[in-house]
């Protein structure tokens, strides 16, 4: 699979994924139509679908069909949705560009803000324990997997680690920590609950884990790449943000040059991971060199 190609495929999934998503928010009456507004303006607002398309590779790569996996995929982008609202409030990064639009408590409120947050998340654990695709017991360990990457072992806490790190200086073995929290929890997620899906033996699943884990972590480190040298029209977000906030970065704990060349070698980390895989394993390698690569 080359590059045109990958972006081919991307965009397949993100179609596959954005109808799901549509569909699992058209839930009729008793919601109310402010939260309903809010929640689809971030939840059907774009964004590259990262984590459900991880999660549907992974089934693949399990050798399942990618139906089952389809749920858990519609959970992570809800999780991950609800982060980012929650991340741009003017309590945490006080961001006011997300997607290339104003950010949820920008278009809407702060109130509605949180609230749309807190629905997404909790949707998101009723959309898996719902389903009908997956065995109560695949569902029952997906949500172990979800609930304990999005919490405070995993995401949240890592966004606290975020927030107690400003302005101060951290080690590198801090950085990576922090960032394996906040963001690698979260794609692990991605990759280990798709294995589950798609019905992954234990060893398999343990080949996700360490390759969630090294994607997780060079996808913030590019995340805070970009940050700095990205452009702020592909990312759809302000750039420089994270030295005005005082954030601890890659490239102002490592430098620019040395950030670059870990994410290299996180990706070169991450195929190791899938070592022993065949033909199935392929979209997943090509993700780890799009996440390197990736312009937004
Ligand atoms: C941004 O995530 C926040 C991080 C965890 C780095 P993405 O870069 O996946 O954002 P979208 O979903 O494509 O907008
Ligand atoms: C966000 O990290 C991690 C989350 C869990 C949302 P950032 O704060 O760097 O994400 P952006 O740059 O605002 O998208
Ligand atoms: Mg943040
Ligand atoms: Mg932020
Ligand atoms: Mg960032």
């Amino acid at each position: 699979m080359n590059a045109n190609q990958l972006q081919v495929y991307l965009e397949e999934k993100r179609g596959v994924i954005e109808l799901a998503l549509a569909d699992l928010l058209d839930r009729g009456e008793g919601i109310p139509s402010r939260l309903r507004e809010a929640m689809a303006y971030s939840l059907l607002g774009g964004g590259k679908r990262i984590r459900p398309i991880i999660a549907l590779c992974a089934c693949r790569a399990a050798g399942g069909l990618e139906a089952p996996a389809l749920c858990a995929a519609c959970a992570l982008e809800m999780i991950h949705c609800y982060s980012l609202i929650h991340d741009d409030l003017p309590a945490m990064d006080d961001d006011d560009l997300r997607r290339g639009r104003p950010s949820l408590h920008r278009a809407f409120d702060e109130g509605t803000a949180i609230l749309a947050g807190d629905a997404l998340l909790t949707l998101a654990f009723e959309v898996v324990a719902r389903d009908r695709s997956l065995s109560a017991a695949r569902a029952r360990e997906i949500i172990a997997e979800l609930s304990a990457a999005a919490g405070d072992r995993g995401m949240v806490g890592g966004q606290q680690a975020d927030l107690d790190a400003e302005g101060g200086e951290i080690s590198r073995e801090e950085l990576a920590r922090i960032h394996s929290r906040k963001t690698g929890a979260l794609i692990t997620a991605a990759a280990v609950t798709g294995a589950i899906a798609g019905g992954g033996e234990k060893e398999l699943v343990g080949m996700m884990r360490a390759y969630g884990g090294e994607i997780g972590l060079a996808f913030q480190i590019k995340d805070d790449l970009l940050d700095v040298e990205g452009n702020e029209k592909a990312l759809g977000k302000a750039v420089g943000q994270d030295r005005r906030g005082g954030k601890a970065t890659y490239p102002a704990v490592w430098g620019i040059e040395e950030s670059r060349e870990e994410l290299k070698r996180a990706v070169v980390r991450a195929e190791a991971a899938l070592e022993g895989l065949g033909e199935e394993a392929e979209p997943l390698r090509m993700i780890a060199r799009f996440i390197a690569r990736r312009e937004s």
